[in-house]
């Protein structure tokens, strides 16, 4: 695999620190609590960082979604936003970005992500289809299976493999997809997805080789290609770095070429775009009449869709700086100078290394908890613990129960310590990694948590938890020995 430290300016002394292509010019106060207090938030919030208030958050790493921090030519793009319900400026800008950067003929607004997932949902897919993607997202699947459709993925083998050397863990394997399409009939198929990189398997991407092969497959079954762009611009980094034959690509080249594979594309612009909105773009007039209709049902007019036109601004000048490596380049290689510095105190942690985050493998840093106790939550909650560091469970917690009420238990169970753009400073990196590495040395007092509280959908947002036995209590105070400020 080629070395992913593209765009890292060379130091003298030869050392591989990842430099910040930008300054900050406006900051955030953030305050680490003692360990005591952090014991009694974990305990109030229900063990679910999800419920954490900010105000007792030191580093927030839940999440890169609507917390990257924006450009400056982004806030001042806010300034000339056109406030109306319809036929505003703003949308007609932002459907003209759209348009060059994937160009796909027609553009629908939409709020974020998961409400583009409804509107897919719910035009395309009847009860008892199926969509087929290389691996699910959380909302995405909870959107299918909600207007009664299933979800089959056919990402490889390796996905689950979490320290590999494999640059494209999120690809399809073909014969899985080929196999199973010959298996239920085309007309069970309500569509095909590819997620562009994975959120749930550690932010590992797709190759624009194997978006190539799963479009030909497509097209010679007529089958339609829905293409989740909204972890584009890391994907997008990794195609320039890791795949030989984009290399000298511009990457406005690599992504034309990847969206004229795609019927429909949709995007979380909390995420591509740094903003907070979402939308879709679709190739074909006949799915953009289909889809249409349903954005002011569910979102608002056509020129809008549920979003702030200040928010569409941002959103717009977001999407054009996905096209500057500089900018894209931020969360990865800051994620690979966390995972190195994890991997020398032993941490296990998701290999190759991804976009989104660094990805803690739960299993192998406490493979006494079993699956049935999610590791990956209750690693999440010593994390807080040990240095008000929040990250987000995404193993067993994050699944829907089968339907027979049984846990659907996780390929993977990690701890992902999201790594927004621009956010944090490399110290802050070095600090979670110091933490971390303490807890690796306590690991064995590490128990798991039980639900108290299990909402039906998408339990992990709102879930409340407690641990099993008094490990917390024990945790801490092992903490307060060996740093007696507690801090
Ligand atoms: C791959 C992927 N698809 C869809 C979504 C949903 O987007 P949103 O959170 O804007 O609803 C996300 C959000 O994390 C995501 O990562």
């Amino acid at each position: 695999m080629p070395d992913h430290t593209y765009n890292r300016v060379e130091f003298f002394s030869g050392e591989k620190i990842p430099l910040e292509m930008h300054k900050a010019r406006m900051v955030q106060r953030v305050h680490l609590r003692p360990v005591g207090e952090r014991l009694y938030v974990l305990n109030s919030t229900g063990n679910n960082t999800f419920l954490l208030p900010n105000r007792d958050v030191f580093l927030d790493m839940l999440t890169d979604s609507g917390v990257n921090a924006m450009s400056e030519a982004q806030y001042a793009a806010m300034l000339l936003a056109d406030d109306s319900y319809a036929g505003s400026e703003t949308f007609y800008r932002l459907e003209k970005t759209v348009r060059e950067f994937f160009g796909l003929e027609y553009f629908l607004p939409a709020h974020q992500g998961r409400a583009c997932e409804n509107i897919l949902a719910t035009a395309y897919v009847k009860p008892g289809q199926y969509m087929v993607t290389n691996y699910h997202f959380t909302t995405t699947k909870a959107h299918i299976t909600r207007v009664g459709g299933l979800v089959y993925e056919c990402v490889s083998d390796e996905a689950s493999v979490t320290d590999s050397v494999n640059p494209f863990k999120g690809n399809y394997e073909m014969a899985k997809l080929a196999g199973f399409v010959d298996k239920v009939g085309v007309e069970k198929i309500a569509f095909v997805r590819i997620e562009a990189g994975t959120n749930l398997i550690g932010g590992q991407p797709v190759s624009l080789e194997n978006m190539r092969e799963v479009a030909g497959y497509c097209r010679s079954k007529g089958l339609r290609l829905v293409f989740d762009a909204s972890l584009l611009a890391d994907n997008l980094y990794f195609i320039k770095t890791r795949e030989e034959s984009c290399r000298n690509r511009s990457l406005s080249d690599i992504v034309l070429e990847m969206s004229g594979l795609m019927d429909v594309i949709y995007f979380s612009g909390r995420k591509l775009g740094c903003a907070r909105g979402g939308g879709i773009a679709l190739a074909h007039e006949a799915d953009y009449r289909k889809l249409r209709d349903l954005v002011p049902l569910f979102e608002g007019f056509l020129t809008y869709g549920g979003m702030s036109v200040r928010e569409m601004e941002a959103m717009n000048v977001g999407i054009q700086e996905t096209l500057d490596i500089d900018t894209i380049s931020q969360t990865p290689i800051f994620v690979q100078a966390l995972g190195e510095a994890l991997q020398a105190k032993g941490v296990p942690v998701v290999t190759p290394f991804g976009g989104l985050g660094c990805h803690v493998d739960a299993r192998k840093f406490i493979p006494h908890v079993p699956q049935e106790q999610y590791p990956a939550g209750s690693l999440g909650s010593a994390v807080f613990l040990t240095g008000g560091i929040r990250g987000m469970e995404r193993g067993t917690m994050s699944e829907q129960r089968n339907p027979d009420g049984s846990e659907h238990l996780s390929s993977v169970e990690l701890l992902r310590l999201a790594v927004p753009k621009r956010v944090f400073t490399l110290s802050q990196m070095m600090f979670v990694a110091d933490r971390l590495g303490w807890l690796y040395e306590h690991r064995d007092l590490i128990g798991g948590l039980e639900f108290e509280d299990e909402p039906e959908t998408l339990r992990f947002f709102l879930g409340r938890l407690r641990p099993v036995g008094d490990w917390q209590e024990r945790l801490a105070e092992a903490f307060r020995k060996d740093m007696p400020t507690g801090l």
